[in-house]
């Protein structure tokens, strides 16, 4: 049987963003999306169906030697919040039944697949705390929090299971805090008011944001994301027990953001219109996070400097 690697969410950032990393180092990609993709590759086995549909992942890891998983297929937070029963069923349901598929695929195969797992910022809290460490205070407020703490423990005991007779699964995570692509712009979730705004200052719009100016939160620019993602994945041995990594590039202030593209685009304007759904939830996300771990396993460098970064996001 060939081998594949299956993607879920292709059609999101980061889903559509790793679908192409792979392709351009050679390998043959199955993914899948509840929507038709948005751009067919030829080489690409795409199948347009729901993650929930049980029957259907089973069957993918019947036909194909599936030698590695990238798992995007989720709501974000707000989308998450306004419909928690899906976001159960998506983020949380599917995603252990994904996992236990990869886990009985190596049982049966005699093999270890790796798995990697979007985490997120989401699953700090309550307090915004700064400089998170991975180990920090982990009681996320948000279903959507919820959702990704509960996977990442998940994956994490069936990985412990797994790696001492090397057959199962290889369980991978980096907790994500804002995602900026210079391509695209996101919605549903609380960090897009970024590449939202950015994106209205390009085009010289009012922005409204529902964030209020003081709110910190870290990024990190899609450049970073998909090299980490990449990275983490080809490392031969993860020596540790705790499966998770944090990342970022830069953390800055809804305040510092809008200065610094009104100094950039002397059009742009801002309008504050606080959302209690967004600002509750950003008050609970930790303002920058300690990557040291990334560091030390795959070389992961921070940039500090947020105008530094900033600027390379605009000038893409
Ligand atoms: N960027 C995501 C969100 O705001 C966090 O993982 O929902």
């Amino acid at each position: 049987m060939k081998e594949r690697i299956l993607i879920t969410g292709n059609n999101g950032e980061l889903g559509s963003k790793t679908l192409k990393k792979l392709l351009s180092i050679g390998k043959s990609v199955i993914a899948l999306d509840i929507n038709d993709p948005k751009e067919k590759i030829h080489s690409v086995k795409y199948i347009k169906d729901t993650i929930t549909n049980k029957q259907l992942i089973n069957s993918i890891f019947n036909d194909y030697h599936i030698s590695e998983v990238y798992h995007f297929a989720a709501l974000l937070s707000q989308s998450a919040s306004q419909n928690p029963e899906l976001a159960f069923e998506i983020n949380e349901k599917s995603s252990k039944n994904l996992i236990d598929c990869v886990y009985n695929f190596g049982i049966r195969n005699n093999c270890i697949t790796r798995f990697f797992f979007p985490s997120s910022i989401a699953v700090y809290g309550p307090r915004k705390i700064k400089n998170a460490s991975e180990q920090d205070i982990i009681k996320p407020t948000t279903i959507y929090g919820n959702n990704k703490l509960i996977i990442e423990q998940y994956g994490s005991k069936l990985h412990e299971k797994s790696i001492s007779k090397k057959i199962g699964l290889d369980f991978r995570s980096i907790r994500f805090p804002g995602v900026i692509s210079y391509d695209t712009v996101p919605s549903g979730g609380t960090t897009d008011y970024a590449p939202q705004m950015i994106n209205c200052a390009k085009k010289g719009e009012k922005f409204e944001c529902k964030l209020s100016p003081k709110t910190k939160l870290p990024f990190i620019g899609i450049d970073q994301t998909i090299s980490s993602i990449i990275d983490l994945m080809n490392l031969e041995i993860i020596e540790s027990k705790f499966r998770v990594f944090n990342v970022q590039e830069a953390s800055f202030s809804v305040k510092e953001l809008s200065d610094f593209l009104s100094k950039k685009f002397p059009s742009f304007q801002i309008a504050y219109n606080e959302d209690k759904n967004f600002q509750s939830v950003a008050d609970t996300w930790p303002s920058s996070l300690n990557c040291k771990k990334a560091n030390k396993f795959w070389n992961f460098t921070t940039e500090k400097d947020f105008e530094v970064f900033l600027e390379k996001i605009i000038n893409k």
